[in-house]
């Protein structure tokens, strides 16, 4: 698959890279240096590039929103047309200090961001583990017992596709529901975030939901 990367950060870059080693097709995009980029590029090994976000978006199957809250209309307007595109969105509503969200209850950033680009396929995922986790999660894979990955969205097309991209990262896909279900993962998110960063046992954190059914 080929997949886009807008925003190349702690987020990007390195879900940037797993799908890069798990056989994918990878534009880097969006970071303050274009020798990051090319350096993650590089790294990644695979078959990944750098380019601008609408190199990265142009020829997509999937794009993935890595990127802060406030820099949303930026990465969307130098992305162009996203219509028809499967938008994985990992990012938070949090404000300009990253101390609180700034959306919730009654919308969230993922539902925000989908008024923002009605015609695209938005799902929300990938934004309820910390950054830290993702390698030891894809090393991990091939243990019989994954963590789970809450992912939400309304579009059955994006959600088939990005339920691929998180078994390819080594989570169990875990559909939580339509896009308004973000109003509940995005402060999740929030609490996984303090068991890792506030907690004692450090940031290589991921959560796994166990049904016991009769
Ligand atoms: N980090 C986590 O563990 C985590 C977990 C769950 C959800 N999230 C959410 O995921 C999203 C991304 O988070 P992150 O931690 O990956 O953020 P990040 O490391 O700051 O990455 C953001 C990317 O945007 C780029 N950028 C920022 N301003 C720019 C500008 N003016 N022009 C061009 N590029 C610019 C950054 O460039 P540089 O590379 O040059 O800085 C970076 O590549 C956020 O919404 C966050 O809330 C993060």
């Amino acid at each position: 698959m080929r997949i886009g990367i807008l925003g190349s950060g702690l987020m990007g870059g390195k879900l940037g890279t797993i799908f890069a080693r798990a056989g994918h097709e990878v534009v880097f995009s969006y970071a303050r240096s274009e020798q990051k980029l090319k350096k993650l590029a590089g790294e990644a090994k695979g078959k990944a590039r750098h380019g601008t976000p609408r190199e990265a978006a142009r020829d997509a199957d999937a794009v993935l929103l890595a990127v802060h809250w406030l820099r949303f209309d930026d990465v969307l307007e130098q992305a162009g047309d996203l219509s028809g595109k499967v938008v994985v969105s990992c990012s938070l509503p949090m404000n300009e200090e990253n101390t609180e969200l700034v959306v919730g209850r009654t919308s969230s950033a993922a539902e925000e961001l989908a008024k923002k680009i009605p015609r695209a396929r938005v799902v929300s995922a990938f934004n309820t583990v910390p950054s830290e986790v993702l390698f030891d999660v894809y090393e991990a894979r091939r243990k019989a017992s994954r963590p789970s990955l809450v992912y939400c969205g309304d579009d059955r097309r994006g959600k088939e596709l990005a339920a691929g991209l998180i078994r390819d990262v080594g989570f169990d896909p875990l559909d939580a529901g339509p896009l308004r279900i973000a109003r509940y993962t995005e402060p999740f998110a929030l609490l996984v975030g303090q068991l890792a960063y506030e907690g004692t046992g450090g940031p290589e954190l991921a959560y796994r939901f166990e049904r016991f059914a009769e």
